[in-house]
C-alpha cells in the first residue's frame, strides 16, 4: 500500500519510528514532513498536504500525527474527500474504515506509544469498507456537506 505520513514537532519522533517499521512492512511511504524537529512549528503545513494527497488519490491512506491527534484531525477533516480520525483503540482503528471508510488515522505522538500506534496502524491498514448500504447511505450524508458554497 501507498501511505503518506505527516507530523508537527509533536509527532515527530512517533512519525521517525512508524517510518521504518511501514517500510519494513513492505509499504510504499511519502513523508509529508517535518523533516527535523522544530519545535515551533505548526501542523496545518504538514497535515494539509498529506490530506490532500489522500484526496487527489496520490496515497491509498494517510497517518497524521502531532502531540494529542486533535489538531492533526480537525485540519485533517477540512479538507474535502478526507474522512480523519483520531484513533486511540484497536476496535475503532478497523471499526472506523469498516464502517466509515476511513481515510486518515490520527494518533497523539505525546499521548500512545509507539507499540500501541503501531497496532492501530495494523488494524487501520488491514481494514476495508464494507460498502454496505447503511454506511453509504450515512456517508452520502456527510458528503453532502462538502457541496455547500
Ligand atoms: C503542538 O504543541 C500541539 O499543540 C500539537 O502537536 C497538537 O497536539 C495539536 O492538537
Amino acid at each position: 500500500m501507498k501511505i503518506g505520513i505527516a507530523a508537527d514537532h509533536g509527532g515527530y519522533k512517533l512519525k521517525e519510528i512508524i517510518h521504518p517499521w511501514l517500510i519494513k512492512l513492505g509499504h510504499e511511504v511519502i513523508d509529508f514532513g517535518a523533516y527535523k524537529l522544530d519545535n515551533t512549528d505548526d501542523y496545518p503545513d504538514y497535515i494539509i498536504p498529506l490530506a490532500e494527497a489522500v484526496a487527489d488519490k496520490e496515497v491509498d491512506r494517510g497517518i497524521a500525527l502531532c502531540g494529542s491527534g486533535v489538531g492533526a484531525s480537525v485540519a485533517a477533516n477540512k479538507v474535502k474527500g478526507v474522512r480523519a480520525a483520531l484513533i486511540n483503540d484497536h476496535f475503532s482503528a478497523h471499526q472506523g474504515v469498516e464502517d466509515d471508510d476511513l481515510n486518515v488515522l490520527c494518533l497523539g505522538g505525546r499521548v500512545t506509544g509507539s507499540s500501541a500506534a503501531e497496532e492501530y496502524i495494523e488494524a487501520f491498514l488491514n481494514a476495508e469498507f464494507t460498502g454496505a448500504d447503511r454506511h453509504m447511505r450515512r456517508l452520502g450524508k456527510v458528503a453532502l456537506l462538502e457541496t455547500r458554497g
